[in-house]
């Protein structure tokens, strides 16, 4: 039995670190990779196939480094293809979904908020009509996830008010999309309303495989270190898949410390 679980999250780019934060925060003795898609983000107005294969890509780079386990920590990637990557790759793979039961535990309406691709997908229609006593306002939001990523990377303006409806009649929103999950609180006093994430839920999946696949979750925390990982890097790099060494890599304290979790 290994004493340190080694675990890779995935996303189209920033959004992810939220689920990476639960996670390391619920699994300390664990290792993480996270991989961001920065390049090729947002994922939310691509075709299934496309972000299967860009899925596939990442958990590849997970299955190089010897994984445990994998986290897709974006939720349009979740709707596209999680079927598909359980069963093509030989480790658990946990996905992250709109928490609507959360909402729906509390409220008989709520927002939905999510990329297109997510908002349109069956995998979201089938979620929410598991909860019949709650109108969910499914919105689509196309370039959210965008601003958000250039917002946090390159600190470009983000006004809430080019992208959200003003309102509707919903106490709560839940958040479809990772990224969102960073301007979480800019969100919530925008409509004044409570919002709902699903990063601690995927963080709770998360260990139970872990614990499942029977590696000791409860050791010291591991002496190396979290490894964070961009394929928006070197421009002469053309193989953006596999850019382990020779790629500028998000350094993960100065993203959850510095931009990410306090600034919105
Ligand atoms: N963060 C992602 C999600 O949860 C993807 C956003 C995007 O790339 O469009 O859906």
């Amino acid at each position: 039995m290994r004493s340190v679980p080694t675990v890779g999250v995935f996303d189209s780019g920033v959004g992810g670190l939220s689920v990476l934060k639960a996670c390391t925060e619920t699994l300390p003795a664990a290792k993480f990779y996270y991989y961001g898609d920065n390049e090729r983000a947002p994922y939310g107005g691509r075709p299934k196939e496309e972000i299967a294969q860009f899925t596939a890509e990442a958990l590849s780079v997970f299955a190089a480094l010897g994984v445990d386990a994998a986290v897709i920590a974006c939720n349009t990637a979740t709707a596209a293809c999680i079927e598909e990557m359980r069963a093509r790759f030989g480790f658990p793979v946990v996905g992250v979904e709109p928490p609507v039961a959360l909402a729906a535990k509390r409220f008989d309406r709520a927002a939905v908020l999510a990329t297109p691709f997510t908002a349109q997908s069956d995998r979201l229609k089938a979620l929410i009509a598991r909860f019949p006593q709650t109108r969910f306002e499914v919105i689509a939001l196309p370039h959210l996830a965008e601003a958000v990523e250039r917002a946090l990377r390159w600190g470009a303006p983000l006004s809430l008010a080019e992208h959200l409806p003003p309102g509707g009649d919903f106490p709560c929103a839940v958040l479809g999309c990772t990224h969102y999950w960073l301007i979480r609180r800019a969100i919530a006093r925008f409509w004044g309303v409570e919002v709902f994430d699903g990063a601690q839920g995927v963080a709770n999946r998360l260990r139970e495989e872990i614990e499942k696949i029977g590696i000791g979750v409860h050791v010291w925390p591991h002496l190396g270190v979290n490894e964070c990982f961009t394929t928006k890097c070197n421009k002469n790099t053309k193989n953006r898949a596999i850019f382990l060494g020779n790629c500028s890599r998000i350094n993960k304290n100065l993203f959850i410390s510095n931009v990410c979790f306090n600034n919105f």
